[in-house]
This record gives structure tokens, C-alpha cells and sequence, in this order.
């Protein structure tokens, strides 16, 4: 149907405007009131789609090597590495970071400088290990001196996670500050907002936390986080029934 054609059937039916359902690739929705009242807003997040169920045939060895051949945005040309994940792949919990930094960027492994070290001592305080959890990123590729990912990387990049999601069911997500909770849930709230609650990425339930970079700037907000910890710990434990 043409434009005029479908225009003519909306005014018909009292509707004065169209808006296509589905956005333009990879850019946030943003409603039509909104478009009105205010200037553009520059998205910080991209839309994370519904979960493409796992296909049958995909594993860990398929999807790293896609991974460490991506080209899909301009990070590759910067890489030294794509930083695809480690932990257990049977393991509950998945932590997700927001990307790779330095020190991440040349081993291949995510949260491994200082901020990593910290992380692991965030895990300890809950009685796990990183042995016992997965830990992934939003981006595979590091952004050139460490800035804030933008919305067309994350977008390109979002299939890997959703992937790895799918591959891994966990049965709790910990978003790892502000950057991945605002993309996982597909938000602009602050973090500040976001922590201490449970939220949901599509069924599995998740909570954020400081990220570990945060938290070593201010250190008054360590005992924040380390309730948050000892909060997802119990919730989970109550989750599973202990
Ligand atoms: N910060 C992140 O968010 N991820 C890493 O892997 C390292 C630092």
C-alpha cells in the first residue's frame, strides 16, 4: 500500500498520524510525544531485541570464533583483541561489564586490570569464585582510550551477548554498573535508581551493581555495593529456594 493510500486509511479510521513500529536499525525508540515536546535526545542506549532463540546449532566454539572475526564496527580496527568472555559455562550467575579496557584489550580476558581485581574481590563477598561465574561484556572491542561506548557499537556487538545469554541460561544476571544495567534494561535511569532493586532481562531476573572503576574513584560508595551483593545473594538463594 502507498503512503497516500495508508495516510487516507488512518485519517479514516481517526488516526492522524503514522509512525513505523519498528525503528530505523539500531536506534532507540523514541515516541512520538516526546519527538514534539522536546529537542532531539541522544540515546545512551540502543534497544536490546528480543532474545533470538538459540539456534539449534549454535555453541561457544562458533560463536567465539564470530566474535574474534568481527568486523561489524570500527572497534575492530583499534582492537588488539576481542575479549569474548570466561567463567563457567554452566554456571548460574553471569556478570556483565560494560568493555574491555587496556589491560583486557591485550590478554583477551575481560575484567583482568585493576578494576577486574576489585570485581573479584566483589564475587568473593558473595562466596563465589570466578571459577563458579561467567563474566561477559556489552562490547567485545575496547573503545579507544577507554570512552563510553556508542549506541552503533553496542548495537552491532548486541547479538554476541544475547547469544551467550541464550547459550548460557543463567539463572542471575548482575549488570555491572551503569553503562550495561542502562543497556540490559534498556533504560536512562541512573544507577543510583537502578541498584538495590530486582529487575528482569526477558524471564531471568537481574541486579546491578557499582562498577568496580566506580567504586575505586569513591570509595564511600563500597559499602553500598557490598549490601547490594549480600542483597542479590540472598534473593538468588531465595529464588532457588534455600
Ligand atoms: N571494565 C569492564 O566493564 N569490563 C572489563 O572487562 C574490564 C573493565
Amino acid at each position: 500500500m502507498d503512503n497516500t493510500t495508508r495516510l487516507h486509511y488512518l485519517h479514516a479510521m481517526g488516526i492522524e498520524s503514522w509512525i513505523p513500529r519498528s525503528p530505523p536499525a539500531f536506534s532507540a525508540p523514541v515516541s512520538s510525544a516526546v519527538e514534539k515536546q522536546s529537542p532531539p535526545v541522544i540515546p545512551v542506549t540502543a534497544p536490546i531485541i528480543i532474545a533470538p532463540p538459540v539456534l539449534p546449532t549454535d555453541n561457544w566454539a562458533q560463536l567465539q570464533a564470530q566474535v574474534q572475526a568481527c568486523q561489524h564496527c570500527e572497534l575492530c580496527q583499534t582492537r588488539h583483541q576481542t575479549v569474548f568472555g570466561s567463567g563457567n559455562t554452566q554456571a548460574d550467575w553471569l556478570f556483565i561489564g560494560e568493555a574491555p579496557g587496556e589491560q583486557e584489550d591485550l590478554q583477551g580476558q575481560p575484567f583482568v586490570g585493576v578494576a577486574g581485581q576489585l570485581l573479584t574481590e566483589m564475587v568473593r563477598a558473595m562466596a563465589l569464585s570466578r571459577e563458579q561465574i561467567y563474566i561477559a561484556n556489552i562490547l567485545k572491542c575496547r573503545p579507544p582510550a577507554n570512552r563510553d561506548p556508542k549506541v552503533a557499537e553496542m548495537a552491532a556487538c548486541q547479538s554476541f551477548l544475547q547469544r551467550q545469554i541464550a547459550l548460557l541460561a543463567p539463572k542471575f544476571i548482575v549488570a555491572v554498573g551503569r553503562i550495561a544495567a542502562q543497556q540490559l534494561l534498556n533504560t536512562h535511569e541512573p544507577l543510583a535508581k537502578l541498584r538495590g532493586k530486582m529487575h528482569h532481562f526477558q524471564t531471568i531476573p537481574l541486579m546491578v551493581v557499582y562498577h568496580p572503576a566506580y567504586l575505586l574513584r569513591d570509595l564511600r560508595q563500597k559499602s553500598k555495593a557490598w549490601q547490594d551483593l549480600q542483597t542479590m545473594l540472598k534473593t538468588y538463594q531465595a529464588l532457588q529456594g534455600h
